[in-house]
């Protein structure tokens, strides 16, 4: 089985000062950064880009696990990567050579992702199994933290466990990831979850590591 991994969203952290957020939730244990990249066009809100991953890239040597909500994601890809991103995730519906994006990714010297909406279905990444590192599925339609889980994504992550067999491939679920939803995630066969509003609740540190213990333990 591939190792479970906690990336809190910085979505719901405190982005006036972000570094120190970034700083306090890997001291609370969080194994990955989930970093969330809006263009206001591919999804309805807009966050931050290159400059600011690599102004963050100082705060932690943890791993930085870039969500591009993007379109076209493929002109940013070397900047992502040279901003300090470790695994870069694009969007199945972002463009329309998802293959070449994922092997510019991983021609860059990074992971590479695909992520997929809730209306997407698995079979869109069954042709690109040898270049990807990373499946993210979508468990709320991306824009926004705080939403509530959709739980039909459960299935979908069941599916692509089945269709990816023993490749060294990351299963990882975003959105509405609370410890009463992991249980049933992690039985699908997901080992990578992204947690905004369950992680950055209460007062900094002790709280995030408190929230960072119940998911893990759930
Ligand atoms: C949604 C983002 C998520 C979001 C998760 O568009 O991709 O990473 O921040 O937030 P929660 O955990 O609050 O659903
Ligand atoms: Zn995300």
């Amino acid at each position: 089985a591939r190792p479970l991994v906690i990336a809190p969203s910085i979505l719901s952290a405190d982005f006036s000062r972000i570094g120190e957020e970034v700083k306090d939730v890997v001291e609370a244990g969080a194994d990955w950064v989930h970093l969330d990249v809006m263009d206001g066009h591919f999804v309805p809100n807009i966050t931050f880009g290159p400059p600011v991953v690599k102004a963050l890239r100082r705060w932690t040597d943890a791993s930085f696990d870039c969500h591009l909500m993007i379109a076209p994601a493929d002109p940013y890809l070397a900047a992502f990567a040279d901003a300090g991103c470790d695994i870069i995730t694009v969007h199945a519906e972002a463009g329309p050579h998802l293959h070449r994006s994922l092997q510019t990714i991983r021609n860059l010297g990074k992971k590479a992702g695909v992520s997929l909406n809730p209306a997407t279905p698995e079979s869109v990444i069954e042709y690109c199994l040898d270049v990807v590192d990373l499946i993210l599925v979508m468990s709320v339609n991306p824009g926004f933290g705080g939403q509530k889980f959709i739980e039909s994504q459960v299935e979908k992550i069941r599916r692509i466990k089945a269709m990816i067999g023993d490749r060294p491939i990351d299963i990882e679920v975003d959105g509405g990831v609370t410890p009463d939803t992991v249980g049933s995630l992690v039985s699908a066969g997901a080992n990578a979850f992204v947690a905004g509003s369950a992680v950055f609740k209460g007062d900094g540190k002790p709280a995030y590591e408190a929230n960072i213990a119940a998911i893990r333990s759930s």
